[in-house]
């Protein structure tokens, strides 16, 4: 979803963010250096992230900004820190209605509620490179997480920012939007990713 969970073409909507809590911007400062994205199918993607702890936090205020900035220059609109090498419950997520920068932080973020209806949408993966698939999930969440000044929020999503904010935690879980898939497709998928990636490293 991203462009970062997901890449395609995405109509923004207004009402997949007006129920985003107060959100702390984080400037794009062009001097914070980028992280290498981890692809598929690296080990640490399949591994839950552990929980961020008081003491975490200072690593995380330092590791967010480098976040922001290696998603933005994927371009993505989603990052989860195991898809960065790191292994903590962080992921941050940026829809950019109407192109304006709209940051979210998600520290620990846990989805407490889940609508029966369900939607399919195309996602992608900033950890699998041009590669696409429908997935189905609930349509509406809530979720629950901590802030970067440690303070408890909440979401409720619809919409483009309910699939991603799933699609976020479902990293800090070990499970790609490719396990939704049938053996099949997904063996397809990461086939055709080891290959392009070949071919770009050969070129
Ligand atoms: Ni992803």
């Amino acid at each position: 979803m991203h462009r970062s969970c997901y890449k395609g073409t995405l109509r923004k909507r207004a009402e997949d963010v007006a129920e985003a809590p107060a959100r702390r911007y984080i400037p794009l400062m062009l001097d914070v250096p980028t992280l290498s994205i981890v692809l598929a199918p690296a080990p640490i993607l399949k591994r839950p992230a552990r929980a961020v702890r008081n003491e975490d936090y200072e690593t995380v205020r330092a590791l967010v900004p480098r976040m922001f900035a290696t998603m933005y220059q994927a371009p993505g609109i989603g990052l989860a820190a195991p898809q960065v090498g790191v292994g903590l419950r962080v992921a941050v997520v940026d829809l950019k209605p109407e192109e304006k920068p709209s940051p979210i932080v998600l520290i620990n973020p846990e989805v407490v509620a889940t609508s029966t209806e369900m939607v399919t949408r195309e996602e992608g993966c900033l950890s699998l490179p041009n590669q696409y698939a429908e997935v189905t999930r609930p349509a509406r969440v809530k979720v629950r997480f901590f802030d970067l000044d440690g303070r408890s929020q909440e979401i409720e999503a619809e919409g483009l920012l309910s699939a991603c904010l799933q699609h976020e935690i479902d990293h800090l879980n070990g499970i790609l939007f490719i396990d939704y898939l049938s053996p099949l497709k997904r063996n397809i998928i990461l086939r055709r990713l080891a290959k392009e990636q070949r071919q770009k490293q050969s070129r």
